[in-house]
């Protein structure tokens, strides 16, 4: 897909690697000038240094201070902000357990960053959109935040959560032209995904197989099948699109699949 952003601004949150690197990448490729965040900021200097145009900022988006700065940052150096993606997330892989025995600092570093991550970024850059007139801000859920699953109960929560906030922001920011959209990915081939699912020696391939079994188009999804979700949202052509949610999940969401049946 090609879209023309030519004199847009991007700010991507969790770009220096995975879905978050390729979100900055397409929109890099279709003409902003993006700057590429992340918490680590050896890595995002190392990422966005191969784009042109591009800038790298260090950016926890868990810091209400560290995120007022890195905006203002962006700010400086771009002259303002149209596009916003809140990519950044996290999840464990260490405690898949049981409500009664879910560590509350593993929920409380989950949601610091999946949700409340989410508001402050989305805070500091309104207050740089609205004088503006204008832009876009796209969230980047999961579709474990549109249908449940279990031993995931931090992740499932904040991934639902965003999925709501996208709809309630697009009806408080609508009036000031600021348009929030929401991608919901199911599993996604990346670096970590390969690891620990997709790759030759992956620890839990046979896992990965079952939950593919699951998924209609039988594969993971790609960064890119992401990457342009989030372009569409972002295109000038999209303008009448607001408080929705695209689940790019090779049609889990789309109801039971059951392969053998
Ligand atoms: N990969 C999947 O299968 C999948 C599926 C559904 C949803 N998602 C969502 O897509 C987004 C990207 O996932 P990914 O697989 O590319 O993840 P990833 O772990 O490969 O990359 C996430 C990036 O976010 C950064 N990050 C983590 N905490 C941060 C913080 N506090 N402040 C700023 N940056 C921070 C990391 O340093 C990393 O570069 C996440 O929101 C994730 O929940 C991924």
């Amino acid at each position: 897909m090609k879209v023309n952003l030519e004199g847009k601004r991007a700010l991507v949150t969790g770009a220096a690697q995975g879905i978050g690197k390729a979100i900055a990448d397409t929109l890099a490729a279709n003409g902003a000038r993006v700057a590429y965040t992340d918490v680590n900021g050896d890595q995002v200097k190392q990422t966005a240094s191969n784009v042109e145009g591009a800038i790298a900022v260090t950016l926890d988006i868990t810091k209400p201070d560290r995120v007022r700065e890195g905006v203002n940052e962006v700010v400086k150096q771009l002259g303002g902000i149209d596009i916003l993606v809140n990519n950044a997330g996290v999840n464990t892989a260490k405690h898949r357990v049981n409500i009664d025995e879910f560590p509350l600092e593993e929920w409380q570093r989950i949601v610091d960053v999946d949700l409340t991550g989410t508001y402050l970024m989305t805070q500091a850059v309104a207050k740089v959109m609205i004088p503006q007139g204008g832009g876009r801000i796209v969230n980047i859920a999961s579709s474990l935040g549109i249908v449940p699953v279990r031993l995931q109960c931090a992740f499932i929560a904040a991934k639902g959560g965003l999925v709501h906030w996208t709809k309630g922001t697009a009806l408080e920011l609508a009036p000031h032209n600021i348009l929030v959209n929401c991608v919901a990915p199911g599993s996604t081939l990346t670096e970590g995904t390969k690891g620990l699912f997709y790759g030759e020696g992956a620890s839990e391939r046979d896992r990965a197989q079952r939950l593919l079994s699951h998924v209609p188009l039988n594969r993971p999804g790609t960064c890119e099948e992401m990457a342009h979700a989030v372009l569409f949202f972002v295109a000038p052509e999209s303008g009448y699109i607001t408080g929705q949610i695209l689940s790019v999940d090779g049609g889990w969401t789309a109801g039971g699949f059951f392969r053998d049946f």
